[in-house]
């Protein structure tokens, strides 16, 4: 019989406001340890938690190589867009003024003054944004690491961050789905390093993307039209699991 996967998902809030969001898939012998890791990782406080487990319909897919890692630091963050709006026009034919407005959304509050809880989809040809009307944003879900610990520790050994270990595989998940370039800026005040990925350009880390101290982040999904309906049925529908992080 063939082996039985499930998608487990955490999700967190304190009166209201979001705290902490992991998931995981993994066959039916961890099911209990990953429920029980899930539910003791909001390192803050909480007052609702929930935690689905979901039997997936499907194995998952799984993809031997991640996204190739690269990171570029800059002395100031008008630079740093500067270069991540030149690569986008370079590479995807994206206009690089789409880009930099964009990017300057995100970082003044896109969502009435806040941020979104998921991605924005943009046209990249019209930067026209066509998220599905009233839209809170599109989340990416069903994606893992095959041995999540064995590449935490390789990603570790080579001065990554455990951030790296979810974005990459979230921003690896986005390329196979058909999501033409990404840009990541956190919502964390403390964490600055943002990041571009695509099948051209790969994970591109960049740092610093944003002010310190700074609420605001999100993300941004250019997603051609004609790709759209397959693309968001993928982000939320397809497990997909990666084996080795291309570093
Ligand atoms: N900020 C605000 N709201 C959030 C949120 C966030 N970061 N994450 C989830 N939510 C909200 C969603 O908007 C949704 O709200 P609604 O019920 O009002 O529509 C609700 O939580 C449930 O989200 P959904 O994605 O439908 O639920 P899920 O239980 O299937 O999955 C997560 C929850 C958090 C596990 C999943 O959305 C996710 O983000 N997975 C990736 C986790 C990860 O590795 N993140 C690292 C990225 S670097
Ligand atoms: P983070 O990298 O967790 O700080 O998230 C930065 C921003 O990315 C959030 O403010 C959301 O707008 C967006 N985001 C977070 N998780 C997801 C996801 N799973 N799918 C799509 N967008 C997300």
């Amino acid at each position: 019989m063939e082996e039985r996967f499930y998608s487990i998902r955490m999700r967190a809030s304190l009166e209201g406001k979001h705290i902490s969001g992991q998931e995981r898939i993994v066959p039916y012998q961890k099911l209990e340890e990953t429920i029980l890791e899930l539910h003791r990782r909001p390192s803050e406080d909480w007052d609702f938690q929930t935690i689905k487990v979901e039997l997936l319909k499907e194995p998952p897919q799984v993809l031997e190589k991640s996204l190739k890692v690269k990171s570029y630091k800059f002395s100031c963050i008008p630079l740093a867009h500067n270069f991540i709006a030149g690569l986008l026009e370079e590479e995807h034919g994206i206009n690089r003024h789409f880009v930099k407005s964009l990017i300057s959304k995100l970082l003044s509050g896109i969502n009435n003054g806040w941020n979104l809880p998921g991605a924005l989809i943009v046209e990249p040809t019209t930067g026209e944004v066509v998220n599905p009307k009233s839209s809170k944003g599109i989340r990416t879900i069903l994606f893992d690491w095959v041995e999540r610990e064995k590449v935490k520790k390789l990603l570790l050994e080579k001065g990554y961050t455990v951030r790296t270990l979810d974005a990459l595989a979230l921003a690896t998940k986005n390329v196979f789905c058909g999501v033409e370039a990404e840009i990541c800026i956190s919502d964390d005040p403390n964490y600055t390093t943002g990041y571009v990925a695509s099948a051209k350009l790969g994970y591109v880390r960049i740092f610093p993307i944003k002010e310190k101290g700074s609420p605001f982040g999100g993300r941004i999904y250019f997603v051609r039209r004609e790709n759209l309906e397959k693309t968001l049925e993928c982000l939320r529908k397809k497990p997909l699991l990666i084996k080795e992080p291309d570093i």
